[in-house]
Order: structure tokens, then sequence, then C-alpha cells
């Protein structure tokens, strides 16, 4: 059996971990041999692959990024454009003939769309959730998620002693496009005043009364806002105007907007930090390591039973199967009674 696997969409700390447990699992157990995919859904688009052995996995473990690269080619966007051939028909033909019996795509909501339409189309496919953000409905936690949070985290820790000392208000932002997931946990970790998501569109006069309440404890605000996350009257802030191939604008720019009303509404000093791409770089965290290595050992167990269109996804402690079509229907969202577990350390 010839397994070939892809990385897709942003990448996350923990992808390494879960190509290692493929590769380990496979070729220790099950004698498979594998080939790497550049790029995400670009290698398999234009048959751009690379050596996927033990070797090639050996010390990769602890390492951020991919080593197949990843990008976010979209296939389903390709109709017809090579020759008359989809995006799916270039595939299943390059596939067919690499000899590639079985496919594992690594990636969220986007690279799992399109997995599960190579799936429709009678491609072997089985599916590893992936995403810092948290926001895959099917799988209780994805591996970069812990990461994630926790640098942000550690940065909040930072920022807390520094805005003290100038008596600034500090606005962090950070990633989750739909899903507040990593402003909430970090803010909860870090002990943020304010703490905003795009599940719960804001009111600037509110999160400006929190922070001058702050200031009257004689401690200096920090508030943690999501890059997604917007005022009630208006929506996310965005980057740049420009659209990945699935539709998606660049977001940023909505904690400098915070920091400058702010200081315009209470008179006091407020800056903003973006983490950006350092929530998504460096090392994995020993539940990301455990979570990705679990996820690989599992993708090839699907593979050895023939399931496929299936994805691996944690529930509690247990790693199960559940379609990927499930897996992609729905965002999971933070709950309102979770953000409200938050609230009550605003201000
Ligand atoms: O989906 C993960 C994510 O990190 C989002 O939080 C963020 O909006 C997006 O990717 C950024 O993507 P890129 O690295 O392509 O700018």
């Amino acid at each position: 059996m010839r397994v070939g696997v892809l990385t897709g969409g942003g990448d996350c700390p923990g992808l390494n971990a879960v190509i290692r447990a493929i590769v380990r699992t496979g070729s220790a157990e099950d004698g498979y041999a594998f080939i790497g995919f550049r790029d995400g859904w670009r290698g398999p688009l234009e048959g751009d692959t690379i050596t996927l052995d033990v070797q090639a996995v050996r010390g990769i473990l602890p390492r951020g990024g991919t080593i197949l690269g990843s990008s976010r080619t979209n296939p389903l966007a390709e109709s017809a454009s090579s020759g008359g051939r989809s995006g799916i028909e270039r595939i299943r033909e390059n596939l067919s003939v690499l000899g590639v019996d079985a496919l594992i795509a690594i990636g969220g909501e986007d690279t799992l769309g399109v997995a599960n339409r190579l799936y429709e189309s009678g491609v072997n496919v089985v599916g590893v959730p992936k995403t810092i953000d948290n926001d895959l409905s099917a799988t209780d936690y994805t591996f970069g998620f812990d990461t994630a949070v926790n640098i942000a985290m550690e940065a909040i820790d930072r920022l807390h002693t520094t805005a003290e000392s100038h008596h600034r208000a500090l606005i962090v932002e950070v990633m989750g496009r739909s899903a507040g997931w990593i402003a909430l946990h970090a803010g909860i970790a870090g002990g943020a005043n304010v703490i905003l998501i795009p599940e719960n569109p804001f009111d600037i006069g509110q999160v400006c009364g929190w922070v001058e309440h702050r200031f009257q404890t004689r401690y200096a605000p920090i508030v943690v806002v999501a890059e997604g996350a917007h005022p009630k009257t208006s929506d996310e802030t965005v980057a740049a105007e420009q659209l990945d191939e699935f539709g998606h604008a660049r977001l940023g720019g909505v904690g400098q907007m915070l920091a400058g009303e702010i200081e315009r509404r209470t008179g006091k000093e407020a800056r903003c930090a973006v983490l950006g791409h350092i929530q998504r770089g460096g090392t994995p965290t020993a539940f990301d390591r455990v979570l990705a290595t679990r996820f690989g050992v599992h993708a090839i167990g699907a593979v050895r039973d023939g399931a496929f269109g299936m994805m691996v996804a944690l529930r509690g402690t247990s790693i199960i199967r559940v379609p990927l079509a499930d897996a992609t229907s729905q965002l999971k969202l933070v709950p309102p009674e979770r953000y409200a577990e938050s609230e009550i350390f605003f201000g």
C-alpha cells in the first residue's frame, strides 16, 4: 500500500508530530510506503512530491511548521482550468500515476472540505483535523491550539508588568477568525480584564467602562481581542481586501482600532500588541505533541481498516472516527455560557 500525506491551510505546531506518527506507525506495523505532497493541495494538483520515509521523519517531533510545506491552494476553485480537467480530476489522475492507494489530508475546515469532495469522487481519503483556532465541531480539541494559547498567555503575563509600570491599557490581538477560543483561554489563563470574541459583538462604551474601572483599582487593564471580534455597529476589521482561494479575507486591525478608541474616550494611553503568526510558530506543547501523535497513529488505523471518508477526532480522552462531511459542516463556536464564565472577571 502506498499512502500519500499532505498538510494544507495555515500551519500549526504539531503537524510534524502527526507526519512522524503516520510514517512510523505505517512503516513498522503495516509495511506501508509513503509519499509526501508539497504545499497542501498544490502537491497532488501538480504532482509535486517529496520522499517520506522513516529517515525523513527522524527528529521532527518537536519541530514547528511542516516538513511538507503548506498552502491555501483550493482545487475546487480550479474547475476545468487545465485542458478542460477540474482540480479534482487532476488530483485523481496524479494519484493514480503515482500509485497512491490512500491519501491522508491534515488540515482545517477548508482542507478537509476538499478531502471530502475527493472522497465523494472515489479517492480513499482519511482526514486529520488541524487548526490553532480549535473551531472544528467534530473534535473536542485540535493540536496547535494549546501551544497558541500558551504563547498568548505568556505574552499577556509579560504585558501585565509593562502596562502597570506605565499606567497604560494594553490591547492584545490574538488569532481567531470566526471563533474566539484562543482569546477566551489565553485571556482567562492570563487574567485579562476584558476578552472580546467574534461570537459576541462588543460595545466600545462598555469596554471603556471596564478599562476605566481597572485603572481605578490601580492596576493596568489588559484587553484580549480576537482578530475576528467586532463592535456591534460594524463588521470585522480587514487587513487586506484580497480574498484567499477559499474566499477568506485577511483579518487584522481590531486591536489598533480599540486602542485608538480607548485613548480617545478615556484619555488614558492605550497601546496594541498583535501576536499574529508568533502563535503559530515554534515547538508544540506536550499536550499538542501527544494529541498529534495519537491522531497520526489512528489515521493509519483508519487506512488499515479501509475507513475512508472519515476523520480522526478527540472525544473526551478517546480518539474516534467521524465522517469528513460532519467535520466540515459546522464551525465550533464559543457557547454563550462559556463566555459568561470569563465575564465574571471583566473590569
Ligand atoms: O485558521 C488559522 C489562522 O491562524 C486564523 O486564525 C487566521 O485568521 C489565519 O489562519 C491566518 O492565515 P494566514 O497565515 O494565511 O494569514
